[in-house]
């Protein structure tokens, strides 16, 4: 933290007197992320920087920022104004339509059974197909599993939710479960959700753990219902035309970072996930177990019903019985 602090504060300094180019050293790699610096998303970034920097010895110089509105920052890497991005997949099927099976509800169990199919040979094909809207993706990530939170009005079943106004992710496939729930979707950036929730735009948004305490969301809503309706991948990318302009011993360091930052990234969303709870209900959350986890399911059971039109019946299953 002191090198960081170091680096940043000398960099402004002589930001401030001199040509912008004369303190860095190295070549600059913009990486942005959507959340806190202590967060999943920001000691994923921090470990990317460390690693990169480390094994370049200092060739490349990466500077972590915070950009809440994930669609631009897939835009802009897409686009080469910023090398890299990591952060939730919620967008990104937007760009790369078939990662969007990944978003159909109640998928997978847990953790393990996510991450397995993300480890795997299914994972790597996903990714492959970033190529093609030019980015690569490098690893998958993880935001977790998603879950309800609403301000006035309690939801003791999903009968309540019909007719709420609910900000969900610019992601169809979110939207078409909700909407099949009775649900109002509303789909906006990140970015936007503070004032939607302050100026009462919308009832309740749903996220994870680690971005429901990251973001301080007990002083935004009252309750939060542990509905783990959805898990809610993460991706980091990076321009095609950037990685096409490094040298195989380069994409390695490169690629090596990425494998470091997913490690930060998953025990984060761990000791959240361990320690979440608590601290919600500490902070004077209201916090709701959910018993009744199949009725959310059975709510959005024509949205899913779609999806296995559309991805495939047999693709779901395998997806869902992955061992
Ligand atoms: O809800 C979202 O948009 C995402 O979960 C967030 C908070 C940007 C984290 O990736």
């Amino acid at each position: 933290n002191y090198r960081r602090l170091l680096k940043y504060s000398v960099a402004s300094i002589v930001l401030a007197c001199a040509a912008p180019q004369a303190w860095a050293q190295g070549k600059q790699v913009t990486i942005t992320h959507s959340s806190a610096t202590n967060s999943h998303w920001g000691v994923a970034a921090l470990e990317f920087e460390k690693v990169v920097e480390a094994l370049s010895k200092n060739k490349y110089n990466v500077v972590v920022q915070r950009l809440d509105n994930e669609r631009e920052a897939v835009e802009s890497v897409q686009l080469g104004s910023q090398e890299c991005a990591l952060g939730s997949t919620g967008p990104v099927g937007n760009f790369v339509p078939d990662i969007r099976v990944l978003d159909v509800p109640f998928l997978f169990r847990d953790y393990a059974h996510a991450r397995g199919v993300l480890d795997s040979e299914v994972g790597d094909k996903l990714l492959e197909k970033f190529k093609a809207r030019g980015m690569i993706g490098m690893v998958w990530m993880e935001n977790g599993f998603r879950h309800l939170t609403t301000g006035k009005k309690e939801v003791q079943s999903p009968s309540d939710v019909r007719g709420m106004k609910i900000r969900t992710m610019e992601n169809q496939v979110h939207m078409e479960a909700w909407k099949a729930a009775g649900v109002l979707p509303t789909p906006m950036a990140f970015s936007e959700l503070p004032s939607a929730l302050q100026q009462g735009t919308v009832d309740g948004q749903e996220n994870p753990i680690p971005v429901i305490l990251a973001g301080n969301f007990d002083q935004l809503q009252k309750y939060l219902y542990l509905t783990s309706h959805v898990y809610s991948p993460g991706v980091l990318v990076c321009g095609l035309d950037f990685w096409n302009g490094l040298s195989a011993e380069d994409k390695k360091i490169f690629q090596d970072a990425a494998k470091a930052s997913v490690k930060a990234n998953r025990s984060r969303v761990e000791e959240d996930e361990r320690s979440g709870v608590q601290e919600l209900r500490r902070r004077g959350m209201e916090v709701r177990e959910v018993t009744n986890r199949e009725a959310y399911q059975e709510a959005m059971k024509t949205a899913v019903a779609n999806f296995e039109k559309q991805f495939g019946a047999d693709v779901l299953k395998t997806l869902r019985e992955w061992r």
